[in-house]
């Protein structure tokens, strides 16, 4: 509709919107929608953690492990009842499961960081040795994923994002020809930013994928596999028996985090991958600690009990948040619905929108926020080294804020849109 607005009608479109960001600009806001964090209301569902272990809790795990102490070398990937934890949250076999410290994407790295030592199993290829490695980055994607393979000085593929998954036909068509591309980023269910969650076929073809390189791996992170907003339990095919099928066994890297669902930072991770993967890390990770926090996984074993209950528990995170997933929603579709300048995901999960703006108006619209008070993602973080080829996605966090903070972020953001891009239409008549 703005697209069909005469150059009149876009200068009172402009003028309007400027009084209206003007007015903003005057209240000396200070609202933040930048990270996927979780509220202190999230936050306070876990505090009886700290009531679990206490001074005069019993510290021995089922197997007889003093958990205060350094881990004996048979409980190093993690106690037994955190990998059975894990193995139900993931549906991975519990030997396949190495429990971390208190970040995956720390994990992540330091899974890169081995393969440039040391290469993969077998192979014994250190990825250092050689000239040019790339990666295909499903974008809008994670910034943080781009920031690990950036630092690695692999070049990062931006690859089309559907409403399934990554588009299918270029990541079959890139791997099938170039020998340089040795993985994929993948986020399966309710992938940061867009909230889609991957159809079984997506995730068929990726375990057959026919790879020019043999070296290839899927790095799959499953950080929102609990994180319902609707109450529905995704269960997508399991990659590591789904791979194996293809004789692809040692394709895929899983991760997990309980980030989102006790503490943010403070949680217990996992690794996962086929029995030959997940011994090579061992044995790294066995050079690079003495193990892992078990205090924090028996805390967690304890406090979660089991995935039940850990199912109750995300319920409340839902209630908690999806009135503000639902607030931004009504706001867009309020403010931008049927002008043909915006489209947004609807996600029933995991803690982004994709607000896809008018072409070439991103920064700009990150900008006007910023000097009406609101904090959004930088403009181009969910591609890889931060340039959106079409500047026009944006990440919103919907968790952290309240919901009348987020209400006036959301209009803010909506007429910041609108302006930006009546002035960009009105530039190109
Ligand atoms: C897709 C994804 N993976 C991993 C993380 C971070 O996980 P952790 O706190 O375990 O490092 C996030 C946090 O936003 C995320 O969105």
């Amino acid at each position: 509709m703005f697209q069909r607005f005469n150059e009149e009608e876009l200068k009172n479109q402009i003028s309007s919107s400027k009084e209206k960001l003007e007015q903003y600009k005057r209240l000396g806001l200070k609202l933040d929608m930048s990270r996927g964090k979780p509220c202190s209301r999230q936050l306070d569902l876990s505090v009886g953690i700290f009531d679990v272990v206490k001074s005069d809790s019993c510290f021995l795990t089922s197997t007889g492990t003093d958990v205060r102490n350094y881990s004996v070398p048979a409980e190093f990937a993690g106690l037994s009842e955190m990998r059975e934890m894990f193995s139900k949250i993931i549906s991975v076999e519990k030997d396949l499961i190495f429990i971390g410290g208190n970040s995956s994407l720390n994990l992540m790295f330091n899974y890169f960081s081995k393969l440039f030592m040391k290469g993969l199993p077998d192979r014994n290829i250190p990825w250092s040795n050689y000239k040019k490695i790339k990666f295909l980055c499903p974008s809008p994607g994670y910034d943080r994923h781009f920031s690990i393979t950036e630092f690695f000085g692999i070049e990062m593929i931006p690859v089309k994002m559907n409403a399934d998954g990554p588009d299918m036909n270029i990541v079959e068509e890139l791997t099938a020809n170039d020998v340089d591309i040795k993985g994929i980023w993948c986020t399966p269910v309710y992938s940061n930013p867009t909230g889609c969650v991957y159809s079984d076929e997506t995730i068929r073809r990726l375990a057959s994928l026919k790879c020019k390189s043999e070296e290839f791996l899927i790095f799959w992170d499953m950080a929102y596999a609990l994180h319902n907003l609707y109450g529905e339990k995704i269960k997508i095919p399991d990659i590591i028996t789904e791979c194996a099928t293809y004789g692809n066994e040692n394709r895929p890297v899983v991760f997990a985090s309980m980030s989102k669902v006790t503490f943010a930072g403070s949680g217990v991770t996992c690794l996962a991958a086929s029995k030959k993967n997940i011994a090579s890390f061992i044995d790294t990770a066995r050079i690079s600690t003495i193990g892992y926090d078990k205090i924090n996984q028996m805390k967690h074993v304890k406090y979660l009990k089991n995935l039940d209950n850990i199912n109750l528990l995300m319920e409340k995170h839902a209630e908690i948040i999806r009135p503000k997933f639902e607030k931004v929603l009504q706001i867009f579709e309020a403010k931008l619905g049927g002008l043909g300048i915006a489209e947004w995901t609807r996600p029933r999960g995991g803690y982004f929108i994709s607000l896809d703006v008018y072409p070439h108006t991103a920064k700009e619209v990150h900008s006007i926020c910023r000097d009406c008070g609101v904090v959004l993602t930088p403009a181009g973080s969910t591609f890889p080294y931060g340039k959106d080829p079409n500047d026009m996605n944006l990440r919103i966090a919907p968790t952290y804020p309240d919901i009348e903070e987020l209400d006036f972020a959301c209009n803010i953001l909506c007429e910041a849109v609108k302006y930006a891009a009546a002035m960009k239409i009105i530039s190109n008549k």
